[in-house]
């Protein structure tokens, strides 16, 4: 679209024109055109060129006018939206919640964001040109120690400090990194502040609950452990409890408890059934606690009454420890210690492996133990005496696989002497 001016300047040209063929038709009449495009005389052909020069010279203006106004305006427009981008730039760059700088190769501040302007309380225009960086972020009157720019090798890629800030005492994380021009060479630094205190401080105090955490497992396993040391202790002197109601069954627990692990382990049993066995051993026969001890000591056969009191102790056993609540896994194997393979048992007369297995393992080892031991009526039958009484009586009084795993738990013993230690003496 044409502008006003262009269109004036060509109405200029053809007025003139238009005016020349008036005054030119007064003289020449018809041959007014003739006259034109003929040459007379030099000065009017002059004036007829200057004339047509006029015509074509107005359009030419005319175009030249209307085109650099379109020029000029769309410059305006380039430099408008140059313009808003720069404020839209400049508000993103102090939205930013991180302080943004950028430093000439002295570390004078060309430029930085509005987050600096508040840590600084300085205008940004302050900040600019007159200002080190390190004057203005670290308070210093010359580069940190761990500023990378103080560093005498040139860096390539982001490099990252450390350092704790003189007015507000807070830490703050540093990111520098350079800017370079066409040739390769660093021109300028930008710069990226992080405060760092907050997140600092939750990492101190979440390393602080982890170590208390850690201590306080620490105190819960050693209560456990001496906990668990008090139950061992108490077993024990529980299990001496029981053989001290007679000098004829002193140690008999003990020993009774090496015979039945060493079994356990024999049958490859897991370290929990072992430990289960162990202190079922331990405690077998604590309901003969509340056995007369004239009964125990007593040197002859026992009559039909007592013979009865005595075949109590496996449930009295079991009464006593029903209200230790830890104990409560022990209680059918204390129970059915006395049980036989074949039925002829006591106290509910279970058959094979109705018995449960720590009970038929503890029955082995229980007479063994007895058969080898002195009793008031009798004296110690001997080992070999009590493995052969084990083999005549499996499958009616013992579990054969047992007495079978017992054997050979014994004849290795005997033949490496690094198996069973009885602990108290005995004539075997
Ligand atoms: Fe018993």
């Amino acid at each position: 679209m044409r502008s006003i001016h262009s269109i004036f300047v060509i109405l200029i040209g053809w007025l003139l024109f238009g005016a020349y063929f008036y005054y030119a038709y007064s003289f020449h009449g018809d041959n007014t055109l003739d006259h034109f495009f003929s040459f007379h005389s030099p000065a009017e052909s002059l004036l007829n060129v200057v004339i047509l020069s006029a015509l074509v010279g107005s359009h030419i203006t005319a175009y030249l006018i209307n085109d650099r106004k379109k020029l000029l305006k769309k410059t305006g427009l380039s430099q408008s939206q140059l313009a808003q981008a720069a404020q839209e730039w400049k508000a993103t760059f102090d939205s930013i919640p991180y302080g943004v700088i950028l430093t000439d190769k002295d570390c004078n501040i060309i430029r930085s964001n509005k987050y600096l302007a508040d840590k600084t309380a300085l205008p940004s225009d302050d900040l600019s040109n007159t200002n080190k960086c390190y004057e203005v972020v670290c308070g210093k009157d010359k580069p940190d120690d761990c500023c990378p720019i103080n560093k005498s090798e040139a860096f390539h890629k982001t490099r990252a400090h450390e350092f704790i800030d003189k007015a507000s005492g807070k830490r703050f994380s540093e990111s520098i990194t350079p800017v370079y021009n066409d040739s390769g060479a660093v021109t300028s630094y930008v710069h990226v502040l992080i405060d760092i205190s907050e997140s600092r401080e939750k990492e101190t105090k979440l390393t602080e609950s982890k170590d208390a955490f850690f201590n306080m497992l620490k105190d819960l396993d050693t209560a456990f452990r001496d906990l668990k040391s008090i139950h061992e202790d108490l077993i024990v002197a529980l299990s001496n409890i029981i053989d001290a109601k007679s000098p004829w069954t002193c140690g008999h627990s003990i020993e009774t408890t090496n015979y039945a692990t060493a079994i356990a382990r024999e049958m490859q049993m897991d370290h929990h059934e072992i430990e289960t066995l162990r202190v079922a051993a331990l405690l077998h026969d604590i309901g003969k606690i509340g056995t007369f001890d004239h009964i125990l000591n007593k040197p002859d056969k026992l009559n039909s009454h007592e013979a009865d009191l005595i075949r109590q102790h496996p449930l009295k056993g079991e009464e006593m420890l029903t209200p230790i609540n830890g104990l409560g896994h022990l209680l059918p194997i204390i129970r059915a210690h006395h049980e036989k393979y074949d039925g002829s048992g006591y106290p509910d007369g279970l058959k094979g492996e109705d018995i449960p297995i720590l009970a038929r393992v503890l029955c082995v080892a229980d007479s063994f133990d007895a058969m080898v031991s002195d009793r008031p009526y009798r004296s110690s039958r001997g080992k070999e005496y009590a493995l052969s009484e084990l083999r005549r009586c499996a499958a009616t009084h013992f579990d054969p696989i047992i007495v079978n795993a017992f054997s050979q738990v014994l004849e290795r013993s005997s033949s490496n002497d690094s198996g069973l230690m009885p602990i108290r003496n005995r004539q075997n």
